[in-house]
């Protein structure tokens, strides 16, 4: 996406449509209508139709009949002025995007409104989120060129104030590399098995690197034995495909800063193992290193945006595979850390994989950990699509992340670590279990992680449900949503203020 900025008037900018937010109150949508009817008397009919009232999300494709330079108007409505967020604009954007793709059209000038409860800022920021995160798809397999995704490639926001368009492009320039971050995280996450194994994770987390300017060290079965990464070759057991260990240093803070560490569990198909999952439903279970392209796509993201931190990113990557030589139910793992593990269920392998990736991350002495993982069923059952679950030890950490979903509405909900749901996962054989059964399932799964965590601030995010989507939602397509870039580099971004 190429984004420009125009001072000229909107009917002398030249693109596939002009768009026009227009509220739904009365006094915005005769401000509106006086303007837009000003520049296209054409227009008029459709304000006094009634067919287009400025309702959220409500689209309109008109023809502006050789009185502009775009041969189409394109009004969209966003409510009552003067209760419109950052989160409506997305949306209102997102229904734009949607239906300028299903017409191809490739580029759009945008008019800035004004008058909204929303600053230039915010505008140009949660407009360009919208309009690049909608209509999403991952096309790399489709045969028949026609199938596109989100057609859009060049969007131009227009105003005649020197100033309002300043701030606009401030905003419209970061939203276009957080939305692009998590584009990336959605295609890495849909991107199947057969072609996103972890080598090939790896690959991409190298590539990214590369291009972000970041350091990326992958380590192969022989390093992970040294490092006696017995969880993550546990899993990894019933593979003919070998496990790897990514790490990734973004270095854009002072030499002394500690880092924040982001684990990102690696799974890059679980079948449950030799506890093997139903038939239905399993394909999903390829997008269950969504943590993982979540990590990848944040610290790139970062990096684009030369954030003044330093970040460090962990992927422990393996499928989850039942075979002759696989990890069974009763099997005991003991960690390099003196843990001691049962194996009760095959299929609660992100915990064990995570497990190294939290001891390895203690040497760092980091100033916060964060963790995510497509963890647990029960995540989805409590809180949905809608909301990530947040367990963890550190307080601050926990508010700034509160915050963080607040404003991108990916929102993060805690659940409560209280030591008496220990006692579901204690074992009588081994220090602990892998599985609690089905109470308090995303509980149990966090406080499994917890014994790993040493004195590390530290957060698990159970992305379970807010990372694969079994339907649309306004900006987000179903399938792998993107979910926690946007979340961490809002977070991130303001991690010094
Ligand atoms: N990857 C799954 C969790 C999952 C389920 C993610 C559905 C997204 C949608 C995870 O590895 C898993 O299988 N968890 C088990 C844990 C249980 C055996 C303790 C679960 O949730 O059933
Ligand atoms: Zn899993
Ligand atoms: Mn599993």
């Amino acid at each position: 996406m190429k984004l420009a900025f125009s001072s000229l008037p909107l009917v002398n900018v030249k693109a596939d449509a002009l768009v026009v937010f227009v509220p739904s109150d009365e006094k915005h949508f005769k401000e509106a209508q006086k303007r837009i009817t000003f520049m296209l008397p054409e227009t008029q009919e459709v304000f006094e139709s009634g067919d287009f009232t400025g309702k959220r999300d409500s689209v309109t494709m008109l023809y502006t009949n050789g009185k502009a330079k775009s041969v189409r108007l394109c009004l969209v409505g966003v409510g009552e002025a003067d209760k419109v967020t950052l989160e409506i604009m997305r949306r209102a954007a997102a229904a734009v995007a949607k239906a300028a793709t299903s017409k191809k059209l490739k580029s759009l000038a945008v008019a800035v409104p004004s008058g909204l409860a929303l600053d230039a800022e915010g505008i140009g920021e949660a407009a360009t989120e919208g309009l690049c995160l909608a209509a999403y798809k991952l096309t790399r397999y489709f045969s028949d060129k026609e199938r596109t995704g989100n057609t859009l490639e060049a969007i131009t926001f227009c105003s005649e104030a020197k100033k309002t368009l300043a701030s606009v492009k401030k905003g419209a320039e970061y939203a276009l590399v957080v939305a692009q971050g998590t584009l990336l995280a959605r295609t890495l996450a849909n991107i199947p098995n057969n072609d996103m194994y972890p080598e090939k994770l790896a690959e991409a987390a190298h590539k990214e690197g590369k291009e972000g300017g970041f350091k990326v060290t992958v380590l192969d079965k022989k390093r992970i034995e040294a490092l006696k990464m017995h969880g993550l070759l546990a899993v990894n057991q019933g593979s003919k495909r070998p496990p790897v260990f990514i790490i990734m240093e973004y270095n854009g803070g002072s030499k002394g800063d500690k880092p924040i560490i982001l684990v990102g569990k690696g799974v890059t198909f679980d079948t449950g193992g030799i506890s093997i999952k139903p038939a239905t439903g399993m394909a999903e279970m390829k997008m269950d290193m969504h943590g993982a392209a979540t990590v990848i796509a944040t610290l790139r993201t970062a990096a684009q945006l030369g954030l003044p931190l330093n970040l460090i990113g962990l992927i422990p990557a393996t499928e989850n595979m039942p075979s002759g030589s696989a990890l069974v139910p009763g099997d005991v793992i003991v960690y390099s850390n003196g843990v001691s593990v049962e194996v009760d269920n095959t299929d609660a392998e992100g915990r064990l994989i995570l497990a190294d990736a939290l001891i390895y991350a203690q040497q760092y002495k980091p100033q916060a950990c964060i963790d995510l993982a497509t963890l647990t069923g029960a995540c989805v059952i409590a809180l949905g699509s809608v909301a990530t679950g947040m367990m963890g030890t550190d307080a601050t950490l926990k508010s700034r992340l509160k915050l963080a979903g607040e404003y991108t509405h990916e929102y993060v909900c805690e659940l409560p670590l209280h030591e008496e749901y220990e006692e579901l996962i204690k074992s009588d054989i081994a220090d602990v279990k892998n599985s609690g059964g089905r109470s308090a399932g995303a509980i149990t799964g966090a406080l499994f992680l917890k014994r790993f965590v040493g004195d590390m601030p530290w957060v698990h995010l159970d992305i379970a449900g807010t990372a694969i989507l079994s339907s649309d939602m306004p900006y987000t397509p179903k399938g792998a949503s993107g979910v926690g870039v946007r979340l961490l580099i809002d977070m991130l971004r303001k991690w010094k203020t």
